[in-house]
Order: structure tokens, then sequence, then C-alpha cells
């Protein structure tokens, strides 16, 4: 697992990631500004939150990833989401995802947590297949949702 980064540490993250996490957001997730991104990970947003926990993947003092899950209070309390979920573009296919991923679902399942859902465009072909070796199935699809003409697609794992 991730082969290449003997000293992957997966933690909870600080306060102090921020700016690298909003890099990462940015420049390689999604094309939303960093402002944007800076405000959602602020205490003061993941305050709307019932629960949720934001995890970072760091090699040598380097941030290469983030995963995360929220639940809001409307929510069934057995069910969670994914929050940003995301590796660096020049550090990806080396096992991080999986690093993350694998690290969160215990503490999902602690949490007595039944079922983690994820949302994604169906152009998102590197995900679809991540999500898949991890037994993500699709629950929906809206059909030409996202401008570029992707679908909207959700994906659930049982816990
Ligand atoms: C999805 C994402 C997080 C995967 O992270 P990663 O660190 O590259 O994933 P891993 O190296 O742990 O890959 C695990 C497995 O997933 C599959 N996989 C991941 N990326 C793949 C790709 N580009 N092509 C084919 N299979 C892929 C493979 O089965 C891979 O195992 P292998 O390398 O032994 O064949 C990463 O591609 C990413 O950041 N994408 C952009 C953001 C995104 O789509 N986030 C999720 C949607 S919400």
């Amino acid at each position: 697992m991730a082969k290449d980064y003997p000293n992957l540490k997966i933690r909870n993250m600080k306060h102090s990631d921020i700016p690298a996490m909003v890099h990462i957001i940015s420049t390689d997730l999604s094309p939303i500004d960093g402002k944007k991104a800076h405000k959602d990970l602020t205490d003061q947003s993941r305050k709307l939150y019932d629960d949720g926990q934001v995890f970072v993947a760091e090699s040598e003092g380097k941030l290469l990833g983030l995963i995360g899950y929220w639940r809001m209070h409307y929510h069934p309390k057995t069910v969670c989401w994914m929050d940003w979920f995301g590796v660096e573009k020049n550090h990806r296919r080396t096992g991080i995802g999986s690093a993350l991923l694998l690290y969160m679902l215990p503490v999902l399942a602690k949490k007595r947590y039944r079922m983690l859902c994820c949302e994604k465009s169906s152009k998102d072909i590197a995900a679809k297949l991540f999500y898949e070796r991890y037994g993500f199935k699709e629950a929906g699809r809206i059909k030409k949702y996202w401008e570029d003409g992707g679908d909207w697609v959700v994906l659930v794992k049982k816990l």
C-alpha cells in the first residue's frame, strides 16, 4: 500500500493544513476558487454538520491527499457522505487514495455508520474504477446533470 511512500502518514487535518488542502482542491480536484475551498474547510462551515471529520495523507512534511465524511442532522444516523476526497495529480496510482479510504472505513464502522455514500460525475473514470475496486455500487443517476454532459452518479458502500 502506498509503496512509493514508506513514511506516509494518515492523520486528522489541522487548521494549519488548510492552505495545502485548498491548493489540492482548487488545482487538482475541482475548478472552484481557493476562497470557496478555504471557507468549506473552516470550523465554521464544519459546524453545520452533525458529524464529520477530514483526514490528510502526509509524506515527508508534504500533504498529498485528503478524505473526509459528513452527516447532516436530517440524514439517517447510519448514513454518511464522502467529503472532499482526492490525491495530488502527480502522486496518483501509488496507493494514497486507498490508504486514505482504508484509514477512514474503520472510523466510520466504529461510529456505527452502515452506509457511505458519494457522488461523482460519470466522466470521472479514475474515480469510477477506484470506487468499484472498493465495492461501491451505483445507487442512482441523473442523466446529463453536469454542464459538460456528465451524469450525476451516486454510489454507496455498505459498511
Ligand atoms: C480517485 C482518486 C482519489 C484515487 O486515488 P489514487 O491514490 O490514485 O488511488 P490508488 O492508487 O489507491 O488506486 C487504487 C485502485 O483504484 C483503481 N484506480 C485508481 N485510479 C485509476 C485510474 N486512473 N485508472 C484505472 N484504475 C484506477 C485501480 O484499481 C487502483 O489499483 P492499482 O493501481 O493497483 O491498479 C484519484 O484518482 C483522484 O484524486 N481523482 C480526482 C478526484 C476524485 O475523482 N475524487 C473522487 C470523486 S469524489
